[in-house]
């Protein structure tokens, strides 16, 4: 209303823009002054304890963005509905979301395998065609059934948060303009979950990631979903599995990945024996351990752990206790192999669809591509355009097609 007002009086353009820019930073000071989680003890490994004050979704709201105000309109359709391989949104819907109220976004990595991109971009924002990764995993989790995501931003990273905001001015826009497709574009991300911020301050780990997000937590949730925003797993639906593997086993459930033996020294691969009971529809194995990224010999299996876990909340006592592991990092996979050899029931869901790592170029490109295929708006042309480029690729590289024949 304010900038209406000014324009309407003819104020110069750049009294308008210093006002922009002064409620910009307001806004974004008082966000950042107020949403950090403190480390209080000066060690990792250390117990912790944080400060959380204001609830989050009101932070993620207040993120730089002067225009918000309205209210949420009804929860969209899912646009995963157009992933490839997806599950039918009647499947999706029966699947029970047995009680999972939080899903934790670990988001405050440093992004170093997709440099130069990172310095400025988090690569979670990344598109996969023209939606963030980021946007592709708050649908997962709406269509899980929970409440909010809690999403761990590093300082430096706090535009993720921007993404779940409401950009009101842009829609009316768009509207005005006669563009239904990209205002619904638009809002989709703000409708449909409740985005909760916290702050992991240095990149520690995933295992340290995951333990800011405790103090998120209510006190009667016992456990917790986590699921890594570049890894997309597809269809998706496997933690509707995973929850039912936890109602009938108790514990903590984890998504294993069947890969060829060439590929295991990338992961951590599990160790795995018969479930005590079969779950009809399910795939499942109780972990016995884990090994990080072993020599193809030493691999115990060749069923890889994905970005998919259903812990429960012992892993936040468990994580208190590990000591930094590969890398120097808080390994999430330590906290759990410290659980299994302290009895924690820890069982896998085989899935046996695929998935696309959109951490680095190498998986993040074959995903656009799987993606775009699949597009409606885009696949149309994609498709001749990509034999095109392989045509002229192999062309010039005649040995490639040698290679494929020798298998
Ligand atoms: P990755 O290891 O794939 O992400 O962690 P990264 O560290 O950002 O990437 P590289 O290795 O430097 O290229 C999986 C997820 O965990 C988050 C990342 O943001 C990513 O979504 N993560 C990782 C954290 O939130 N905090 C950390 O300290 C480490």
């Amino acid at each position: 209303g304010l900038y209406a007002a000014i324009g309407w009086f003819k104020a110069p353009k750049c009294v308008i823009a210093a006002m922009e820019y002064v409620t910009i930073s307001a806004s974004s000071w008082a966000l950042r002054s107020d949403m950090r989680f403190k480390e209080l003890l000066p060690s990792a490994t250390s117990r912790r304890s944080w400060s959380f004050s204001v609830p989050g979704s009101l932070r993620c709201m207040a993120t730089g963005i002067p225009f918000w105000s309205g209210r949420k309109a009804e929860k969209p359709q899912s646009r995963v509905d157009s992933m490839p391989m997806r599950n039918s949104k009647e499947e999706s819907q029966q699947a029970a979301h047995g009680g999972v109220r939080t899903v934790v976004v670990p988001a405050a990595g440093m992004g170093t395998r997709f440099l130069p991109a990172t310095k400025t971009v988090p690569k979670e924002l990344l598109p996969v065609v023209d939606t963030p990764g980021i946007e592709l995993i708050a649908e997962e989790a709406a269509d899980l059934g929970a409440e909010r995501l809690v999403i761990v931003v590093a300082p430096q990273k706090q535009e993720i948060m921007d993404h779940f905001g409401e950009f009101n001015v842009l829609q009316k826009r768009l509207l005005n303009r006669g563009k239904e497709e990209q205002a619904e574009k638009v809002s989709r991300a703000n409708e449909l979950i409740d985005a909760v911020a916290v702050t992991q301050e240095s990149p520690l780990g995933l295992g340290h990631a995951v333990g800011c997000a405790e103090p998120a937590l209510d006190a009667e949730e016992d456990a917790v979903a986590v699921m890594l925003p570049d890894d997309l797993v597809l269809p998706i639906g496997v933690m509707d599995k995973m929850v039912r593997v936890r109602e009938e086993f108790g514990g903590s459930v984890l998504c294993a990945f069947n890969v060829t033996p060439d590929e295991v020294y990338n992961y951590g691969v599990f160790d795995v024996e018969d479930a005590e009971r079969d779950i009809e529809g399910v795939e499942v194995k109780k972990v016995r351990g884990m090994v990080e990224k072993p020599a193809k010999e030493e691999a115990p299996s060749t069923l890889v752990a994905t970005g998919r876990y259903l812990l429960d909340r012992a892993v936040f006592d468990a994580l208190g206790r590990i000591e930094p592991g590969k890398g120097g990092e808080l390994q999430l996979t330590d906290a759990i192999e410290l659980m299994i050899q302290e009895g924690h029931p820890v069982h896998v869901v085989v899935h046996r669809g695929k998935r696309h790592d959109l951490g680095n170029p190498g998986g993040y490109i074959p995903a656009n591509v799987d993606f775009g295929l699949r597009d409606e708006k885009y696949g149309p042309a994609l498709y001749p355009a990509l034999k095109e480029i392989l045509a002229e690729f192999e062309a010039e590289h005649p040995e490639v097609l040698e290679r494929e024949q020798q298998g």
